[in-house]
């Protein structure tokens, strides 16, 4: 563990004991006005009134915040700083009473009465817990994306905060990297609607409006591309694939609204990316016109001279606010590089209009949301809010429609639940409550979290048998995770070879067998990027040995990476990725046919490991007609495509038009494609749309998404689903050109249930 981990450690340590402390002191956020958002004009007028009354210790202080991670009645360095002035937001802390009571410290003690803002990761709920954020893309429907960060952010609105770090945009390519769970997978178009209603959800429709908070994408940018996938390691990416691939995701947050920007931690082409003026001011400001308040990732002004990149902790303050930095995330205030800011002011390095620009977007973003009129806690209305029972049913149904159908040999799935006598439920993830949730979770109520064991005994009631067993130990880390202490694991601990043994002997006398297996929930997110995608622990032995059984089988997997399960073929695979607190109720009913599964898989699932990074949509290049056989020892396709997912019933796609066989630069292609149910119950397929350009300014993609639609049809029924694609569809950057293009050319279009789809049309685009 480095120090800023072993550090960041004991601030989770710290917010947990708090959480502890103040459990049953619960208040809750006074919703912020209710009258109609402010004016531009008139949100400066009062930022400007306040600057001219600030000193520059203050005004280094609005640019400042730090984790809060020392329970209340302890000597305390970053409440020191509060009550001196010198703090304009907290994160990290995620108890009413206390966020209560260190605002009044703010608004009662300090020279200027400003109010804290405070921070917090509510990536996937707060309270209650939602499927992790590649699960929500996994459903291609972006309200469930929607829906879900609107009840996370009530919930985290109601206890007194008021900003997520969140949603994580960041493309992910190498699926060894741990951060894929917190994003969207490997495509640009998917990440870029699911950031939007994530936003949206957030934020709802204006900054400020009650029950939302302010969301912060992040990070910015490139991060997800880090070398073999090892996180925090350094970023080389051509222009091409930023402006392509990492860059609009970000750009569709922005566009949708986000008051606010996190910058990445680590270097981006040789310059780390916080201290980095092109990203944080040429594109994002300039070129996207990004009008709130850019905040590092924790430490990450300060880091600039761990980088080897700031010659001391003054030049980094300067390099990261040069670059377009307004507030640094500080781990404490004894690596508070914006602390320096006074003394640069002094000396010339920086401008007061430097300074004052970056304090005005913080001041603007309080005054947004209210924090001057309504800075406190309402109790009772956090205690309404946290309980509200909408928000499990929210939970629930987007959990379901999450799910990814690998396989189903034979059609084993659906289960008949009035069929069957006895069920065997095995794998050391099955009746884990911390591992259902998954990872970016702290305050969830785990006597609400429904584990796949309990949801299926639920489902079955006492008149069928579900036998359990854990099968083997809980899988463990080399290395521990710094979020264990905060977010502590139950694991199980037993003797693999005997526990394996009496596992066969259930599957054994069992009518069928659920097999939950994959990684526990702190093998995957921050610094927990894997160098190998095998089941960890003992799983492939037990998973080998319950086949051997002969028996039915499904294997559930709890992952939002590929695993590589090897020769293993259980009669069904379904992916489950860490569903939420409501997840094992939403097995259970699509394991028992309530509910159709239709989710898709928003990355390619690799073969091996050996195949990583693989996406979908990569150039033609040399020789296509052996793209599959890039490798002498096995296909260089992916053992299940991008978009793949498989249904109860079957669909099938035809009748692919184009509005006009050639349109002119500038026009929309409006296509058209008829999906008919021609299986036996109601499901949805998700439509999905890819163009390819055959020839142009630069080579592009073999396929590239452009559409999606998720819809439900009846058996036997038919639907025409209708796309548009707009002339911004149709345009990239061009590294050959060094700016966005669109060409004359001729498109391929395909439409189908996956990224292979086979029907295709064609039409041109010329003067
Ligand atoms: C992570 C961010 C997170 C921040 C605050 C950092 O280590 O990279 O994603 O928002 O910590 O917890």
């Amino acid at each position: 563990m480095n120090a800023r981990q072993t550090l960041k450690c004991a601030i989770l340590l710290g917010a947990a004991a708090i959480a502890t402390a103040h459990v049953t002191a619960v208040k809750a956020q006074t919703a912020a006005s209710s009258q109609a958002p402010l004016s531009d004009a008139a949100v400066r007028a009062r930022a400007n009134a306040l600057l001219a009354k600030m000193t520059p210790e203050e005004k280094a202080g609005q640019l400042t915040q730090y984790f809060n991670f020392l329970p209340p009645g302890q000597p305390n360095p970053a409440v020191d700083e509060l009550t001196a002035g010198r703090v304009g937001s907290l994160l990290f802390v995620s108890d009413a009473a206390e966020i209560d009571r260190l605002q009044r410290i703010a608004v009662e003690k300090t020279r200027l009465k400003i109010p804290v803002l405070f921070g917090f990761d509510v990536i996937h709920g707060f309270k209650t817990i939602m499927p992790v954020p590649i699960a929500v893309a996994a459903s291609f429907d972006p309200k469930v994306a929607e829906d879900g960060q609107r009840v996370a952010s009530s919930e985290a609105r109601a206890i007194g905060l008021h900003w997520t770090f969140a949603p994580m945009v960041d493309i992910a390519r190498d699926q060894r990297w741990g951060r894929i769970v917190e994003g969207a997978g490997e495509d640009p178009y998917l990440g870029s609607i699911m950031a939007a209603a994530q936003v949206r959800g957030f934020q709802g429709p204006n900054i400020g409006a009650p029950g939302h908070i302010i969301a912060g994408p992040k990070h910015f940018a490139g991060y997800g591309a880090a070398l073999g996938g090892r996180d925090y390691d350094e970023v080389n990416l051509s222009d091409s694939e930023l402006w392509n691939v990492y860059l609009p995701p970000f750009k569709a947050a922005v566009d949708a609204g986000a008051g606010n920007i996190m910058s990445a931690y680590m270097g981006l082409n040789g310059n780390p990316a916080s201290g980095n003026s092109w990203l944080l001011t040429d594109v994002l400001r300039k070129a996207w016109g990004f009008k709130g308040f850019v905040v590092t990732d924790a430490g990450a002004a300060y880091d600039l001279k761990t980088h080897e990149y700031a010659k001391d902790v003054q030049d980094a303050a300067v390099h990261a606010l040069s670059a377009g930095v307004d507030l640094e995330m500080s781990v404490d205030p004894s690596r508070a590089a914006y602390k320096t800011i006074p003394e640069a002011l002094k000396t010339g390095k920086l401008t007061t209009k430097q300074v004052d620009d970056a304090v005005r977007r913080v001041l603007e973003a309080k005054i947004r949301m209210g924090l001057f009129e309504k800075p406190y806690v309402d109790q009772a209305e956090a205690a309404r809010v946290l309980a509200d029972p909408a928000h499990r049913l929210v939970s629930r149904q987007a959990a379901e429609r999450t799910f990814v159908l690998l396989r189903n040999a034979g059609g084993l799935l659906p289960l008949d639940k009035n069929g069957i006598r006895s069920v065997a439920v095995i794998g050391p993830l099955a009746d884990s409550a911390r591992d259902t949730v998954g990872p970016w979770v702290f305050r969830q109520d785990d006597s609400e979290t429904i584990t796949i064991l309990a949801g299926i005994k639920a489902k079955l009631g006492s008149g069928v048998s579900v036998e359990y067993a854990p099968g083997v130990s809980t899988p463990e880390r080399l290395y521990a995770s710094m979020f264990d202490a905060m977010s502590p694991v139950k694991t199980v601990k037993v003797d693999d070879n005997a526990e394996i043994a009496r596992s066969v002997a259930i599957a054994n006398k069992s009518d069928v067998t659920v097999l939950v297996l994959g990684e526990p929930q702190n093998m995957i997110g921050e610094g927990a990027s894997r160098a190998s995608l095998d089941l960890p622990g003992h799983q492939q032995q037990l998973l080998e040995a319950v086949l051997a059984t002969g028996k039915p089988v499904i294997v559930l997997l709890m992952n939002a990476r590929p695993l590589d399960l090897k020769e293993a073929q259980p009669n069904a695979l379904m992916n489950i990725w860490y569903p939420g607190s409501q997840g094992g109720a939403a097995v259970a009913n699509v394991l028992f046919g309530d509910v159709a599964p239709g989710g898709k898989l928003p990355f390619s699932w690799v073969r091996s490991i050996g195949q990583l990074p693989l996406p979908y949509s990569h150039l033609t290049s040399h020789q296509p007609q052996n793209a599959g056989k890039r490798y002498s020892d096995q296909p260089s396709t992916p053992l299940y495509p991008f978009g793949y997912g498989l249904s109860y019933s079957t669909f099938s796609f035809s009748n692919l038009k184009v509005s006009q066989p050639s349109v002119r630069l500038g026009e929309s292609v409006d296509v058209t494609v008829d999906v008919k149910n021609t299986g036996s119950r109601t499901a949805d397929e998700v439509a999905q749309l890819y163009i390819h350009q055959r020839y142009g300014s630069s080579a592009r993609p073999v396929r590239e998404l452009k559409g999606f639609q998720r819809i439900t049809l009846a058996p036997g029924q038919t639907r025409t689903v209708s796309f548009t694609l707009k002339p911004q569809d149709l345009t990239y950057w061009s590294s050959a050109k060094r700016a966005f293009v669109q060409d004359e050319t001729t498109f391929d279009l395909y439409a189908g249930g996956d990224s292979t789809a086979s029907l295709a049309a064609t039409f041109t685009v010329g003067k």
